[in-house]
């Protein structure tokens, strides 16, 4: 990457299934770098998956350590250029101002509604307590667009496009960072 991004950490958010993680792999691999997901750290850290966190301590709790996991990715292991977040996390207005804090560059994977309940509902059974059926998940989809929106890149990804591809339209995009005003 050129310009304004040389060393800046790439933090992807996104509604829940709209490939975070994957695209995160992928795109570690191609900046020959690493990547952090917030979910498996805080799995690392407490020994428990995040699912039995919110059914058996709640929500409150469960962001309580996420915020602490993105703390801990954003200040003690910078080699990893690329972060995965839980969905959840960049609604959060003070977990925003972290990551901005951070010169980190956002990226939001938009992914249509119907893709994201698709895979969740095929995920294992109530893998994401937050979305327990589709009109939770829905009036989270729909309360969340708007943070999502304020990340610095926003990319659409569909069904059919690989990991891969979403990862080298997103480091296109970022070579050319910032846009020039009249994008
Ligand atoms: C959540 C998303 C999940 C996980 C938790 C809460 C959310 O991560 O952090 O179940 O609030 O959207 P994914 O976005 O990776 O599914």
């Amino acid at each position: 990457m050129n310009r304004g991004t040389p060393e800046r950490r790439i933090v992807l958010t996104g509604f829940m299934c709209a490939g975070k993680t994957t695209v995160a792999h992928a795109l570690a691999a191609r900046l020959r770098s690493t990547m952090l997901d917030t979910d498996a750290l805080i799995v690392e850290r407490t020994g428990r998956t995040v699912e039995a966190i919110i059914r058996e301590d709640g929500e409150p709790r469960f962001r309580q350590l996420e915020q602490a996991a993105l703390r801990d990715a954003l200040e003690n292991r910078d080699g990893a250029r690329v972060i995965a977040l839980g969905g959840g996390a960049w609604a959060i207005a003070e977990n925003r101002a972290f990551v901005n804090a951070h010169y980190c560059l956002t990226v939001w994977l938009d992914a249509t509604f119907e893709l994201c309940w698709q895979r969740i509902a095929a995920d294992s059974h109530d893998a994401r307590p937050l979305a327990r059926n589709r009109d939770a998940a829905r009036q989270l989809y729909e309360a969340r667009r708007a943070h999502y929106a304020e990340a610095d890149l926003r990319v659409r990804v569909g069904a059919d496009e690989g990991a891969d591809s979403i990862a080298l339209r997103i480091i296109s995009a970022l070579t050319e960072w910032p846009p020039s005003s009249k994008d």
